[in-house]
């Protein structure tokens, strides 16, 4: 069978994010109940960040490790991804050495090169298009914490064009997730994303809806989400951003307008006092370190996947 990556959630079929979950909740399970399971034995998984991490570094790297596996960072200033050597012979050349690459880069073109000419899978930890694993594990916990995904209504209330929005747009339409995303007109998602979702939803019944009106979008909603204004990479405009993006806060007038069992999720790292108040952000609404937490656990998921 040829290899798989994980470049976007639309890599994946609806089945084999259920799947991911299954395996997830297997994997947890063999953990609580003793079971040695270490699928990853003998198998080097390489990791290469263009930008920090605090959650998807350290979550893959541990999960790696209990899966009996063995990673290897390689930081930037020593790989230097595209300058010492160009992308497509890092990607031969690590293939060599390695069973699994994971990446995060700035242009999302870059992983698609690398996956292109790398023989082993290879896992997006991040580009300025999408963040797969961490909405993948976002579904999980919305999955846990209301015990179903479809028909939910999911408000996203930010930067429409970041790699949190996009993503979500694309999985919230494969799992038949109601999303609305409140953004800036100048900052909506890419056409050819929202195009995307719209053909997707076609199947799931998910409804698409992107407004400009932050306190309307969250009627409803089962699920608050934000994300920064000011992705890594965009930090020359973090001035004109926080202008422009200041009346999308998550606060509590936004929360109110949600259902009462409404969740707050945020992928971190927040910005208390921007993107959302820290009233809401530690309020019994918020779920943002189960959430952080999940990613250990489906991350864990998707290395299975991609390994089998
Ligand atoms: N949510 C997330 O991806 O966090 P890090 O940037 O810390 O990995
Ligand atoms: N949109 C954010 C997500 C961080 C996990 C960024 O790219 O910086």
């Amino acid at each position: 069978m040829s290899k798989r990556d994980l470049l976007s959630v639309t890599d994946l079929d609806v089945s084999d994010i259920w799947w991911i979950f299954e395996l997830t909740d297997s994997i947890l399970n063999k953990e609580q109940t003793g079971e040695v399971y270490l699928p990853l034995a003998k198998k080097s998984v390489g990791l290469i960040f263009q930008k920090p991490s605090t959650r998807t570094r350290i979550s893959f790297e541990v999960g790696i490790q209990q899966l009996g596996g063995h990673s290897v960072f390689l930081r930037q200033d020593e790989i230097q991804f595209g300058q010492r050597e160009s992308i497509e012979d890092i990607a031969r050349t690590l293939s060599q050495y390695l069973d699994l690459l994971i990446a995060r880069t700035y242009s999302h073109k870059d992983i698609e090169l690398l996956a292109k000419f790398a023989s082993i899978p290879v896992i997006n930890a991040l580009s300025d298009l999408f963040h797969p694993a961490q909405v993948l594990s976002d579904v999980y916990t919305i999955w846990k914490k209301k015990g179903k995904v479809k028909g939910l209504n999911l408000t996203y209330i930010g930067d429409g064009g970041n790699n949190i929005s996009q993503s979500l747009l694309l999985i919230s339409a494969m799992m038949g997730i109601n999303i609305t995303i409140a953004t800036p007109p100048e900052y909506m998602p890419a056409e050819k994303i929202i195009s995307l979702a719209e053909k997707i939803s076609f199947n799931s019944g998910s409804l698409i809806k992107i407004t400009h009106n932050p306190l309307e979008s969250a009627y409803e909603a089962d699920i608050i989400y934000t994300d920064v204004w000011t992705s890594m990479g965009q930090e020359e405009e973090e001035r004109v951003r926080e202008k422009i993006f200041a009346p999308y806060q998550v606060n509590t007038e936004v929360l109110n307008t949600a259902k009462n069992d409404s969740l707050v999720m945020h992928c971190l790292p927040a910005h208390r006092g921007q993107e959302i108040t820290a009233e809401v952000l530690d309020s019994n609404h918020s779920i943002v370190f189960e959430q952080a937490r999940n990613k250990l656990l489906v991350q864990k998921g998707i290395l299975v996947f991609l390994n089998q």
